[in-house]
């Protein structure tokens, strides 16, 4: 489904089929519905989608757009039906109204309407009641074994999109309400149903805590009930990753210490920290995204060719890529990590304030909106091969790509050609966003009788040859939840990994909150300190500008 604008602004779509079933496309007719990126349409069970924190700034953005979009696709079958559970008292039409709200900020425009929103807010429901109390479970319970009676066959996803801190509790409370079990329903005919639990990031904010979270999980939830989302996994570019290497032959021969001379990992944003500063106060730009996300695109560009493209061999190569990362030495960290905090500056044509200035946030507070941090691999395919990542808040740009430098020829025939600029070696750069597609750049002759050199791109744009990405991210990790696909979900034993590669950056930067920060200017590309970081081993970070392919 395309979804447009008619001359008045409205959203429009084209030729949405709701079939007979009360509005819902039913999902064993969506023939000609969207296609997983991997193939195959996508026909997830009907469901209860039972959301806590469905007031909050994650359902509103992320969220609840992502399932009215999956409605647009016909992807939600009938008989899904989306409950919220919150401390707020609302009745049911006040939850609808707010869904309503946060799919009109979302598309910018008032009163999104029209058939299409009835697949997510035809029939919602709304329980009030506090986290850690048991009468509000009963109550939701009950519910559920409604919804089941009503078509949704037992199954229940249950989606913590609360704070971190609430995540034991809650888990705490769905086992003891009887609610994880598969199946828990009492409806004998819904006997059979599946019961997941989704978790947003951060699990945990170290080793420990993200040990302590998945004992509190595992007394309760089955691992394969446990679906931790990585939104990052589930970008288009992302995926296309593995097509790229494991579906061509021309990359894996080449992708090893013999050719590749250092990897780059950038997650830069534009924005700042919105609404979010308790939040960020008390995480920082290590904990919220190199160790979540970052970490896991290194491990998918690092890991071994899996033996199938499923849940278990898919992460167990990650697995071990990541078991594979040298220890950072304690004694000298600020060799293998920077950090960084934007002063005010000019983001995108306009003055923004200091990260100090921002709302609530303490005046002298020194979590850092930037880190970087250079890892390297002890295995036989990337010895000697250094990964850099970096991420930042308020940056020159957003973008987030993975560039593969390679290593010079061995041999320089052109020496005279190369006197202006030097040979520049290959670069193949996967832009993940904006601009989804991929570049590689090579040298090639430059028309005329002299032999003269200059670097030229190929690049890939996914906009060239699709009109619209199929899924967004959201979409794609609700989906693949619905499916019970773990592939891009991280496994606790992965996710404690990736806490034990950090461990010893965050432990030097706890014990000197105030020392090795460095400030950058909001708009720029970062601090000096992560410059001279890649420069000790003689590289430097890319700068991309728009349309760069290079
Ligand atoms: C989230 C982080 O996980 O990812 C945010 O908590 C960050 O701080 C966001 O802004 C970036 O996601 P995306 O998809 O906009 O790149």
């Amino acid at each position: 489904m395309t979804v447009g604008r008619d001359p008045g602004g409205r959203l429009t779509y084209d030729e949405p089929d709701y079939g007979d079933e009360g509005g819902f496309r039913v999902a064993g007719r969506a023939e000609a519905g969207p296609v997983s990126p991997f193939g195959g349409a996508r026909h997830p069970d009907p469901c209860s989608v039972v959301m806590f924190g469905v007031t909050g700034d994650l359902a509103h953005r992320k969220l609840i757009p992502a399932l009215y979009d999956l409605g647009c696709h016909g992807v939600l079958p009938a008989g899904t039906t989306l409950v919220g559970y919150g401390r707020r008292e609302l009745s049911d039409a006040q939850f609808r109204d707010l869904l309503q709200g946060a799919i009109d900020d979302h598309y910018g425009v008032e009163g999104v309407d029209g058939d299409v929103c009835r697949l997510v807010l035809e029939a919602p429901r709304y329980v009030q009641g506090e986290f850690d109390d048991p009468e509000g479970f009963a109550r939701l319970a009950a519910l559920l074994d409604e919804l089941d009676r009503q078509g949704s066959r037992g199954n229940r996803m249950f989606y913590l999109a609360t704070p971190p801190s609430q995540f034991p509790v809650l888990v705490e409370q769905l086992g003891a309400a009887g609610l994880a079990r598969p199946g828990a329903g009492r409806d004998p005919d819904a006997a059979c149903g599946w019961t997941r639990v989704v978790i947003e990031k951060p699990f945990g904010r170290d080793l420990e805590t993200a040990r302590e979270l998945d004992r509190v999980i595992g007394q309760v939830f089955d691992e394969r009930q446990v679906y931790r989302i990585d939104h990052y996994l589930a970008k288009e570019t992302v995926q296309n990753l593995l097509v790229l290497r494991f579906a061509n032959v021309i990359f894996e021969p080449v992708w090893n210490r013999r050719y590749v001379d250092y990897v780059e990992i950038t997650a830069a944003e534009t924005l700042g920290v919105e609404h979010r500063g308790p939040y960020y106060e008390e995480a920082g730009a290590l904990r919220d995204m190199i160790t979540p996300h970052l970490i896991q695109l290194f491990s998918l560009v690092a890991m071994e060719p899996p033996v199938a493209f499923d849940a278990d061999a898919v992460r167990d190569e990650k697995m071990k890529v990541l078991r594979a990362v040298r220890p950072i030495p304690p004694e000298s960290i600020a060799d293998w990590a920077v950090r960084a905090q934007y002063v005010s500056g000019v983001v995108d044509g306009e003055e923004v304030p200091g990260y100090r200035d921002e709302e609530r946030v303490a005046p002298d507070s020194y979590t850092e909106t930037y880190a970087a941090l250079k890892l390297v691999v002890d295995n036989w395919r990337w010895q000697g091969v250094p990964f850099y990542l970096r991420t930042g808040k308020r940056m020159a740009r957003r973008v987030t790509e993975i560039a593969i430098h390679f290593k010079r020829p061995p041999v320089l025939l052109f020496k005279d050609a190369m006197a202006s600029g030097g040979l520049q070696p290959n670069v193949l750069v996967l832009r993940v966003q904006p601009d989804e597609g991929f570049s590689l750049t090579i040298e090639s002759k430059v028309p005329g009788h002299d032999v003269a050199l200059q670097p030229v791109a190929m690049d890939y744009s996914y906009g060239t040859t699709l009109n619209e990405l199929p899924f967004s991210a959201y979409e794609t990790v609700l989906v693949d939840a619905m499916e019970g696909d773990m592939t891009l979900f991280t496994r606790g034993d992965q996710a404690e990994e990736a806490w034990r590669i950090v461990a010893p950056v965050l432990e030097a930067w706890a014990q000197r909150p105030q020392r090795d920060i460095s400030i950058y200017e909001a708009g720029s590309w970062g601090p000096e300190a992560a410059d001279a970081l890649m420069a000790r081993d003689g590289h430097s970070w890319r700068q991309p500008t728009k349309g760069d392919g290079t």
